[in-house]
């Protein structure tokens, strides 16, 4: 049977990795792999997980199952951040929030659409380009993608594209947002475009889902789940992705988690009973680990502190960055360096032709993605400058 199955194209983040490590150069630039780093290029353990871990070790006298709904103190503990001050549980948003534990953003992205789907929804719309799991995710599940332009030429947001999206929605429609620091672009909705797509959507009745995995990266805590919070206290119900693997640094132990707001909190049982189900027939239950330390964080006033220092320090950094490039804009032209400064988050994509993304590659060292996308925590004061010379080089006619 299972030489029925046909090779599937490698995954081309994967291939780049390989490439980029059998790179002998020494000043070679990694700006492919999406994960935050240092100054000194390093994806160092958060100081405030490292101690919880410590307590969780000394203080953990069972490893025994929790359930699909994972650690329940954790996905409670983390609901003030998201969903405001005075959220924990049912009691808030007139009892309507319930959430549970899921294996990473991922799994909790999966949960979302897989419950849509439960619930009868059909089609996706979403913002292209996105993150390329969404549409991998959506096609696994059996739901139809429906992609518009996420972003103009100028950099901004293409607002109108979603806002007519949302007011042409039919039965069974879905849209999927990213709460901030846009995957690939950077390109985020400004508190005005929230208000303005939360009031488009509690006159559509089309369900959001709105996918929170950089939460802290972008402007700050508040301001990166503002409009998440626009959309949730305008519209009757919604679907929340979250993930801590980047907020927290926990990338390799999966922490997630997924929210449900519904019409009205009697619906909770029935709805997280759904989603119960499908974690079960998933994965059972989420890895416990992560989930477990991060909730010793945010039960503890110093170690909340520590790791929002930490997360302050990231995103300053993240800024300092993008502040350096835009600078450099008179130096490359037609990149259009400058929008860097106004976008968030990690990523942004460079108007890179391929053939200049191969030559940054072959004669700089420099790996990105083919799309153009690069990984802004990549670039560190000791390699910067030489990044922009080589964006001058392949830009150079
Ligand atoms: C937009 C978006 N959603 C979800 C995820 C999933 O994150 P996790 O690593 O927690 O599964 C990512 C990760 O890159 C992402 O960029």
């Amino acid at each position: 049977m299972l030489d029925r199955l046909e090779a599937q194209s490698p995954d081309a983040l994967l291939a780049l990795i390989k490439m980029y490590a059998a790179d002998e150069r020494a000043d070679k630039i990694d700006l492919g792999v999406g994960v935050y780093r240092t100054d000194d290029g390093a994806t160092p353990v958060f100081r405030a997980i490292k101690q919880a871990e410590k307590r969780l070790i000394e203080t953990q006298d069972s490893k025994s199952y929790l359930g699909p709904e994972g650690d329940s103190e954790f996905v409670r503990a983390l609901m003030p951040y998201i969903f405001g001050a005075g959220s924990d549980g049912r009691a808030d948003m007139g009892g309507r929030i319930a959430g549970m534990q899921t294996p990473g953003g991922t799994g909790a992205v999966r949960l979302a659409v897989s419950l849509a789907k439960q619930a009868g929804a059909r089609r996706v719309h979403m913002g292209a380009p996105s993150w390329p799991n969404h549409v991998q995710i959506l096609a696994d599940v059996g739901l139809e993608p429906v992609l518009f332009d996420h972003a103009n030429a100028d950099g901004s947001a293409n607002i109108d594209a979603l806002l007519s999206v949302i007011e042409g929605a039919g039965q069974g429609d879905v849209v999927l947002l990213h709460a901030c620091c846009h995957n690939p672009t950077g390109v985020d909705y400004s508190p005005a475009e929230w208000e303005r797509i939360a009031a488009a959507l509690a006159k559509s009745g089309l369900l959001p889902i709105i996918d929170s995995a950089y939460h802290g990266l972008g402007d700050g805590m508040e301001e990166d789940v503002a409009g998440l919070r626009t959309v949730l206290a305008a519209v009757p119900e919604a679907l929340v992705a979250y993930s801590c693997d980047k907020n927290f640094g926990m990338y390799r132990d999966r922490v997630g988690a997924f929210y449900v707001m519904a019409k009205d909190g009697s619906q909770l049982d029935a709805i997280m009973s759904n989603a119960n189900a499908l974690a079960r027939a998933n994965w059972s239950m989420p890895p416990d680990h992560g989930g477990a330390a991060i909730r010793i964080i945010l039960g503890d006033e110093a170690l909340v502190k520590e790791w929002q220092d930490e997360l302050t320090q990231m995103r300053a950094r993240l800024r300092q960055v993008r502040e350096t490039l835009a600078a450099a804009d008179n130096r490359v032209p037609g990149l259009d360096l400058a929008q860097l400064a106004d976008q968030n988050g990690l990523f942004a994509i460079l108007k890179l032709d391929k053939d200049q993304i191969a030559k940054l590659r072959d004669d700089h060292g420099i790996y990105m993605a083919g799309s153009g996308r690069i990984n802004a925590a990549g670039l560190t004061s000791g390699n910067i400058e030489k990044f922009i010379d080589a964006l001058s080089d392949v830009t150079a006619n």
